[in-house]
């Protein structure tokens, strides 16, 4: 088919394409509505339905594939592969949701995922969906003020979590800062599960935290039927980073969710029952859900999840992978390339990647020498694809399950179908008409199936953070600048707002401020993002000290920088520390005291900050070019 008619259809005929794709899912109950748009920008998807994403996900395959591989979890850490079929991952997630409600969680409860990458995590994200309770993964690399704020939101009546996870060899305690987190939020769980990998140590507090094996140990049989829940009912909330304020739960529905996902597993993953998917991303973040979890085991795939490093025990290790489970679609970040890039070239010849029929990149923008290396490498296509936390599923691509269409180097492709993908002048609010203009990527609404729902539990922060009325339609703002060329390809070219993107890595650059503001002698604070060779970008950090005379010599300014990034690391976690402190006497601000934020990113990238008529103190910028040379 062509996709262009494809597309089309999906704008101007939204019910009919969306009634077509529903079809792909288990619906208990036949949904009365596709799609009911009365009160924008809020939209509801197959109202009436009643459906369940444990179901589509697990049971409705125990039919047609019980013993096919489900879930294949491979530790390099701990050096432990296992494979789960349909049948045995159904019988795991039917004992974690008997656990669950043993544990007293109900149909629509929060439960609160704080775990490294194992088996485990993915069946309480199945059990939760099983039983209509409502998770809420949480990054394992975020520390205990991160953790604390995300608990507070979530209210979550049972919290799971592990004793440790593992990078590099080297065992990463989790409960430590879990007691932590509690003991600093307001909201309490009744109980906190552990799963006890023999890793670390830790305490139990008597009364509040179980032990996942001796209570599987009691459900060994246990049934646990699906909870049908209407298509609506809320299936997760995931928290990710804005400008400004605590970190924002994105609220995902379940019907839409579900055939949104599994619309994309055919006509933008190319995958088919029986094969088998390898995302190399973290539960913790929005592909792990989509592309981990939910999608491929909807989609009837194996999928594969991978705890480790790419280049550990050599650089070889997914392409062995790729080879033993005959993947046949592979997605991952353009900073693994690049990590990978770095290694010698022989480790991708030395297996058969044959099955492989391409690799997906997102996250971040796929830089030209990268996309090259890694396509010539491979003999694969590449396929870039470009979305977010709060849509759940690519916005740009190529759909080549539709029609295969060219790639353009450095161009995620075109608007999916389902996006009516605008490009708006900034200062007019008009829309871009002419190609190879600068505009804010935008989507009139309604969004599409899979997207957010709402902000958890603040419908107004929704409204207000991503939506404008322009010519009396509700725009979805995502935040990023954007141009497109004459055949319809988007280019994507940074974040309009204060978001960072570390390693494909979202932060807010407000909240690390935040951070290093707590230290005592920090007086004022600006992080930004600055280009990256490796990491895409990193956060670098310039600070007014309080007390400067603490800042004599280079080593005392190297200690209090160490000082620094430490509370950083203790607080939100080392994905967040910025590369470098450097201390200033001055921030580059306006007369009305605005910082200057891009002035101070183009000087630290080395760049010419523009017209500077507005700054207040120009010794402000002066100083940070000389700092960093
Ligand atoms: O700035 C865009 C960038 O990552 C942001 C979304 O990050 P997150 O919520 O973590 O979701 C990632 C889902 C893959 C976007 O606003 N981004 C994502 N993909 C691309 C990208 N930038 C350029 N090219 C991409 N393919």
């Amino acid at each position: 088919m062509n996709y262009a008619d494809f597309h089309r259809r999906s704008i101007e005929e939204p019910d009919a394409f969306w009634a077509e794709q529903a079809k792909l899912v288990d619906w208990h109950k036949p949904f009365d509505t596709v799609c009911d748009y009365s009160k924008p920008p809020f939209v509801t998807w197959f109202a009436g339905g009643q459906t369940n994403l444990c179901h589509n996900a697990v049971d409705r395959h125990l039919a047609t594939r019980p013993d096919d591989k489900a879930l294949i979890w491979v530790s390099t850490e701990v050096d432990k592969e296992v494979v789960y079929s349909f049948r045995e991952l159904h019988a795991e997630v039917q004992r974690m949701a008997a656990i669950l409600r043993e544990l007293g969680v109900k149909k629509g409860d929060r439960v609160l995922v704080y775990m490294p990458m194992i088996a485990e995590a993915a069946f309480t994200m199945l059990a939760c969906a099983r039983i209509g309770a409502i998770h809420s993964v949480v990054f394992g690399g975020f520390a205990s003020v991160s953790l604390a704020s995300r608990i507070d939101n979530a209210a979550p009546t049972v919290i799971v979590s592990a004793d440790a996870g593992s990078r590099a060899g080297k065992v990463v305690p989790y409960k430590g800062l879990l007691d932590e987190a509690i003991k600093l939020a307001k909201a309490k769980p009744t109980k906190v599960l552990m799963v006890d990998r023999g890793l670390a140590k830790f305490e139990r507090s008597a009364g509040r935290d179980e032990d996942y094996a001796t209570l599987r140990s009691k459900h060994m049989n246990t049934q646990v039927p699906c909870e049908w829940v209407d298509s609506t009912h809320p299936s997760y909330t995931l928290y990710t980073s804005g400008t400004t304020g605590t970190p924002k739960g994105v609220q995902r529905d379940t019907g839409g969710y579900c055939v949104a996902l599994a619309a994309s597993m055919k006509h933008i993953y190319l995958g088919k029952p029986g094969e088998t998917y390898f995302s190399t991303s973290d539960i913790g973040w929005v592909v792990g859900h989509s592309y981990i979890v939910y999608g491929p085991l909807i989609g009837g795939m194996a999928t594969i999840m991978y705890e480790g490093l790419p280049i550990r025990p050599d650089a070889g290790v997914w392409w062995s992978l790729v080879e033993k489970y005959k993947v046949t679609s592979m997605f991952s970040a353009p900073t693994a390339v690049r990590v990978l890039k770095k290694q010698d070239p022989a480790y991708l010849k030395k297996y058969d990647l044959s099955s492989l029929r391409a690799l997906f990149l997102a996250g971040e923008p796929l830089d030209e020498p990268t996309a090259t290396w890694i396509s010539e490498s491979l003999g694969r296509p590449i396929i870039d694809n470009y979305w977010q936390t709060e849509t759940g599923w690519p916005i740009l691509s190529l759909c080549n399950g539709v029609e295969q269409l060219p790639s353009k180097f450095g161009s995620p492709g075109l608007a999916v179908y389902g996006y009516n993908v605008k490009l708006i002048d900034e200062a007019t609010g008009k829309e871009m008409t002419h190609s190879d203009e600068k505009g804010v990527v935008m989507i009139e609404g309604p969004l599409p199936p899979g997207c957010m729902q709402t902000v958890w539990q603040d419908d107004e922060r929704f409204v207000k953070t991503y939506w404008t009325v322009l010519d009396g339609k509700h725009m979805y703002s995502t935040f990023d600048w954007g141009v497109r060329d004459k055949d319809g390809y988007y280019f994507i070219l940074g974040r309009t707002d204060d978001v960072i993107n570390v390693a494909g890595h979202r932060l807010g650059t407000r909240e690390i401020e935040e951070s290093i503001s707590s230290h005592a002698n920090v007086a004022e604070v600006a992080v930004v993002g600055v280009a990256d060779q490796l990491k895409g970008q990193v956060a670098m950090a310039f600070v007014i000290a309080k007390d400067a005379s603490a800042l004599g010599d280079q080593a005392a300014r190297l200690k209090l920088e160490g000082e620094i990034m430490k509370v950083v690391d203790s607080q939100l976690g080392a994905v967040a520390r910025p590369s470098r402190v450097l201390f200033v006497t001055a921030l580059p601000k306006t007369r009305s005291g605005k910082l200057l934020r891009r002035a101070l990113q183009a000087v630290a990238e080395h760049r010419d900050p523009g017209d500077m008529s507005t700054i207040e103190d120009p010794t402000a910028l002066q100083q940070v070019k000389a700092l960093v040379g």
